[in-house]
C-alpha cells in the first residue's frame, strides 16, 4: 500500500457513516416503510404542482438566496427573512454550524441518545464530541451544564429528540441558555416541532430573537412531506446568518425545492391534516403496543420508541427480523445506544394496523403480554 496516500484530517476516520432507515426487505414482499419518520400523507398537492412546474426551467440556476422561500417562511411565522438561512435539509445546516463555530481542540456537546448527525458534524470539523447522559430518556439540562468546559463551543439539542420522541419544556431550554456561557452556540433542532401538542413546549423562536447565540433549525422533510427535496431552514441572529451565508454553497437549494417549499408553506390545511392524523394514530399505536406487553416511551413526535426484553429470542433484533419478513421496516436504534428498542414511524391507517397485527403475532409467540417483562422499562428508561 502506498505510504504517501492522502490522509483525511484527524477525527474523520472516527466517524461511523450515518446509516439511514432501510427501504427494502429481503423477502421481496411489498415493503411498508416506517423507518424514517416520513409523512404518511405525502406532500401537499400544491407543493407537487409547484415542483412539476419548476421542471420547465431546469436550464436556469436557482436563486442562490432562496428569497421566495425565506419570505414565505418569514411571512408564515412572523420572522425577519434576512435572518433565515435555507439548506439542503436541516442536516446541511447542522453541519455548517459545526463547521463555522468549532474546530480542532474544541468540544461539541449533545445528549446521550441525541440525533447522530451532531456527532458526525463535530468530528468532521476536528472537534471532540462530549455526551451528556439523559434522565428517563429525556434531555437533562443539568447534565449538559455539568459538561461545559472552557473548550465547549456548541451545544446541540433536538427538541423533541429523535429517536426517543421526548421533549423538554421551553422553561428548561431557557434555563440551559441562561446558564451556558455567552460564547457557546446553542442549536435547537426543532425538526419535529410542528407535531408537538403540549402547552409548555415552544420550538425556540423567541430565544433566537432575543439572544445573540441561539439558532433554531427546522425541516420540510417531516410535517411537509418533502424529504426527497432536501429543504431545511435555520433562524439565526443576524451575525450568524451572515457567517453561514459566507460558507454555504452558493446554490445549495434547487429551484424545484424552493418552489415546492413556498407552496407547502401556504397550505395550512395539509399541515393541519398531518398533525391531526398523527395525534390520532400516535395515541392509538401507543395504546395498542402497550396492550401487547411492550413498553413505549411517551412520544410527542411522529414516531415512537418501543422497548423489548433483553436477549435473543424475544428481543428487538429478533422482532425486527420477524417484521421484515412481513414487509414491515422499522428502525433499529443500537447506534443510538438503544439496542433493545425499535423506532416506529406513524404510518397510514392500514400501515399502523398491519404493524400492530404483526407485533401481536410476535408478542403472542414469545408470551410478552403474559410475562410483562418488556412492559417494565429499565430504571430511568421510558419514564413519563
Ligand atoms: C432530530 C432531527 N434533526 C434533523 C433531521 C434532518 O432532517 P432533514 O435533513 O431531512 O431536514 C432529522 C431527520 O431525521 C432529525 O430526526
Amino acid at each position: 500500500m502506498a505510504t504517501d496516500a492522502p490522509v483525511p484530517r484527524p477525527g474523520i476516520l472516527d466517524i461511523e457513516a450515518y446509516v439511514p432507515g432501510l427501504s427494502s426487505v429481503p423477502s421481496g414482499v411489498k415493503p411498508i416503510k416506517l423507518s424514517s419518520n416520513e409523512n404518511p400523507l405525502g406532500a401537499a398537492p400544491a407543493a407537487l404542482a409547484a415542483y412539476r412546474a419548476a421542471a420547465d426551467h431546469l436550464e436556469r440556476y436557482p436563486d442562490g438566496s432562496a428569497t421566495a422561500l425565506r419570505r414565505a417562511i418569514a411571512g408564515r411565522y412572523g420572522l425577519d427573512a434576512d435572518r433565515i438561512v435555507c439548506g439542503a435539509g436541516s442536516d446541511e445546516l447542522l453541519s455548517l454550524l459545526a463547521h463555522c463555530y468549532l474546530g480542532p481542540g474544541d468540544e461539541g456537546l449533545y445528549t446521550e441518545h441525541g440525533f447522530l448527525v451532531y456527532r458526525i458534524a463535530i468530528l468532521s470539523n476536528g472537534g471532540t464530541p462530549v455526551v451528556a447522559p439523559e434522565k428517563g430518556l429525556k434531555t437533562d439540562v443539568d447534565a449538559l451544564l455539568a459538561r461545559v468546559t472552557d473548550k465547549t463551543r456548541i451545544v446541540f439539542i433536538a427538541n423533541p429528540n429523535n429517536p426517543t420522541g421526548t421533549y423538554i419544556p421551553i422553561d428548561e431550554v431557557r434555563r440551559l441558555r441562561s446558564r451556558l456561557p455567552q460564547r457557546v452556540l446553542l442549536v435547537l433542532d426543532a425538526a419535529y416541532s410542528e407535531y408537538v401538542r403540549r402547552n409548555d413546549y415552544e420550538a425556540g423562536l423567541e430565544l433566537v430573537a432575543t439572544t445573540t447565540n441561539t439558532v433554531m433549525t427546522r425541516t420540510f422533510s417531516k410535517i411537509h412531506g418533502l424529504a426527497a427535496l432536501r429543504i431545511g431552514w435555520a433562524y439565526c441572529p443576524a451575525e450568524i446568518a451572515s457567517v453561514l451565508n459566507r460558507v454555504r454553497g452558493p446554490f445549495n437549494m434547487s429551484s424545484p425545492a424552493i418552489a415546492a417549499g413556498v407552496a407547502a408553506m401556504a397550505d395550512r390545511a395539509h399541515e393541519d391534516a398531518a398533525v391531526a392524523h398523527n395525534e390520532r394514530w400516535l395515541a392509538w399505536l401507543t395504546a395498542e403496543i402497550e396492550k401487547l406487553g411492550l413498553a413505549v416511551t411517551p412520544s410527542v413526535a411522529n414516531f415512537l420508541l418501543m422497548h423489548f426484553p433483553k436477549g435473543e429470542a424475544a428481543g428487538a433484533v429478533a422482532c425486527d427480523t420477524f417484521l421484515q419478513s412481513r414487509g414491515l421496516i422499522l428502525r433499529r436504534v443500537g447506534a443510538y445506544g438503544l439496542p433493545d428498542c425499535l423506532r416506529l414511524t406513524v404510518g397510514t391507517e392500514a400501515e399502523n394496523r398491519a404493524v400492530v397485527a404483526a407485533l401481536a403475532e410476535f408478542a403472542g409467540k414469545h408470551g410478552l403480554a403474559r410475562s410483562g417483562e418488556a412492559a417494565k422499562p429499565a430504571p430511568g428508561k421510558g419514564a413519563r
